[in-house]
């Protein structure tokens, strides 16, 4: 495939694949090699219409470590504020014969529709409420190297999966790949349809974690939510909100999952979040890294150029 624009449709050998070439870049990493000939003489732009630490960083050095040259464009202070369309943004960026291009989007299915326009690869950094494949792709990588598999294991997604593209994705991949996976949160925050996605659905957190493998937190995303909806975060914590006691109903080597940023004191107690043992939160970040310089790679090879 040319792009990478989501994980709904992907089939396990496909992932497997990415996973495994992700897992020969986490040992080059820790190596402390590089190998900039793959990507030297391409162009990867970043392109962030929302706010990102982890993703455009993780990318940005992904690019840079594979050769490429890496252009972050800053859009808070591009032309787009100038009243320049996406599409329009997009074709000045082909033009400038980009290979690359990296795009996270407040509307689902902005990636989508430039790949369409440009001739470059498109990899959805997030769009809107819809996907982040990369973050799927490396919990799942961070996922496998821990408990040595993804099938047959129960893996719980807490908090507010309906605003969450992270969580999408992630049952996308975790189904395919034989997890058994569990939706937990209050009613107002998860998806309608979310038993037709392969999902089992708790309400709350006891019966939710209880034999869990894997329990994966999610922050309140405020920024998509009807204001007069946001609960309040007190109530949200008692209910909600992963501490000791609650993290006590998942299985006892069960691990810890945010996809970040965290909101400490919100869905997540420090104590659990800083775990020396059970915490995989900057494990997950490391991966990330491996995992965007094989989507890179894969991608780069399925759009060799003739120079
Ligand atoms: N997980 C994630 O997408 O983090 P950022 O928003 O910091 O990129």
């Amino acid at each position: 495939n040319r792009h990478l624009l989501q994980i709904e449709g992907m089939h396990p050998p496909q992932i497997d694949a990415m996973l495994d070439l992700a897992e020969s870049y986490v040992l080059l990493n820790r190596s402390g090699k590089t190998q900039r000939d793959l990507l030297r003489g391409r162009t990867l732009i970043n392109l962030f219409f929302e706010d990102s630490t982890r993703t455009r960083t993780s990318f940005e050095l992904a690019g840079k470590r594979l050769g490429a040259d890496v252009i972050n464009m800053s859009v808070s202070t591009s032309s787009v504020n100038k009243g320049e369309t996406l599409l329009d943004t997009a074709a000045t960026l082909n033009a400038m014969n980009c290979d690359l291009l990296v795009v996270r989007h407040d509307q689902s299915g902005a990636p989508a529709l430039l790949a369409q326009k440009v001739d470059a690869a498109v990899i959805n950094a997030g769009d809107g409420t819809h996907e982040h494949p990369t973050q799927a792709l490396l919990d799942a990588l961070t996922i496998r190297r821990r408990k040595g598999r993804l099938q047959g294991l129960t893996i719980a997604i807490c908090g507010d999966v309906l605003h969450s593209r992270v969580a999408r994705s992630n049952i996308h991949l975790l189904t395919a790949m034989g997890s058994r996976v569990r939706v937990v949160g209050p009613p107002t925050l998860l998806p309608s349809n979310a038993e037709r996605l392969g999902v089992d659905v708790f309400h709350d957190m006891k019966s939710g974690l209880d034999g869990a493998d894997i329990v994966m937190m999610l922050r309140l995303q405020r920024e998509r939510m009807n204001r007069s909806l946001i609960p309040s975060f007190r109530e949200y914590f008692r209910f909600y909100g992963l501490d000791s006691e609650k993290f006590a109903y998942a299985k006892p080597d069960a691990l810890v999952m945010h996809p970040g940023p965290m909101n400490r004191g919100v869905e997540i107690d420090s104590a659990v979040a800083d775990h020396p043992e059970r915490s995989v939160i900057k494990e997950q970040v490391e991966m990330g890294v491996a995992v965007r310089m094989a989507v890179l790679d894969i991608l780069s090879r399925a759009n060799h150029r003739n120079d």
